[in-house]
């Protein structure tokens, strides 16, 4: 099965719009029209608009670190589907580990979210992973179970079709400790494996599974190298062009 690859940048709370829009005219000047993978950028919400315009006309997309599951309303202090798409998006974050252990978002309330996102025809990115305690404890496997039956609950694979898993191991987010692309790799097949058995071996062998966690220039040939990972989330390194643009360019083995 032949996934397309993707590299993706979550820029978090940083970047004035200045600085947003000069690093994606930089990362748009490093990828060629044809490259073979996929490429996104995540800004704030405030830079969506400014950076779409920037990054018009070439192949990268555009998502949103987060949203609200309904369309409008009373929620003071919140972003709604048909806000993020008006400004750009295409794609969303949903349920990063920050959204979950700083702002408690729950499994309930991400469900929401990726169903609000498919109705919409917004690409979800469902970020699952586990804590070092909960790794330490062997309880890896059964947080990833949760967090993917939880999150999808009450969705078809048709409506589920353009959805992108991340695997993000919370230890390993902005700690510079990467997993081992072994441990990624396992993890990856878990995932994918769950995938298949809530809905169907097809399904499980098409769905595109993210790496993140402390991802960089320097770890990412190895990581792509690995059959089951189709990319990668990256948080602080895809700050710097130069080393984004690396990323994006990895020598990973392209298998499928
Ligand atoms: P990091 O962040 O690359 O800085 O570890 C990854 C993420 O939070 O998606």
């Amino acid at each position: 099965m032949q996934r397309r690859k993707m590299v993706a940048g979550n820029w978090k709370m940083h970047l004035n719009m200045e600085e947003a829009c000069g690093l994606a005219e930089r990362i748009k000047n490093a990828v060629d029209p044809d490259l073979d993978r996929d490429v996104l950028i995540a800004p704030s919400f405030t830079n969506l608009h400014s950076v779409k315009k920037v990054i018009e006309g070439s192949p990268i997309f555009l998502a949103a670190q987060n949203m609200n599951w309904e369309e409008k309303g009373a929620f003071t202090g919140d972003v709604s589907p048909l806000q993020i798409k008006d400004a750009g998006s295409t794609h969303v974050i949903i349920g990063h580990s920050e959204r979950r252990h700083v702002f408690g978002e729950t499994d309930g309330m991400l469900n929401k979210k990726v169903k609000a996102a498919v109705t919409h025809s917004i690409t979800p990115i469902l970020c699952i992973g586990e804590t070092l305690e909960e790794r330490e404890s062997q309880k890896t496997y059964r947080v990833l179970e949760t967090q993917l039956v939880k999150g999808l609950a009450n969705l078809s694979e048709n409506e589920l079709s353009s959805l992108i898993i991340a695997y993000e191991p919370v230890w390993a987010i902005g700690t510079g400790k990467t997993a081992t692309p072994e441990q990624a790799q396992d993890a990856h097949i878990f995932v994918r494996k769950k995938l298949s058995s809530m809905f169907s071996v097809s399904f499980g062998e098409t769905i595109r599974i993210l790496y993140g966690g402390s991802v960089k220039p320097e770890n990412i040939d190895e990581l792509m190298a690995q059959p089951d990972l189709d990319g990668v989330l990256v948080g602080g390194a895809s700050l710097k062009a130069e080393g984004f643009s690396r990323i994006i360019h990895f020598q990973g083995v392209i298998t499928g």
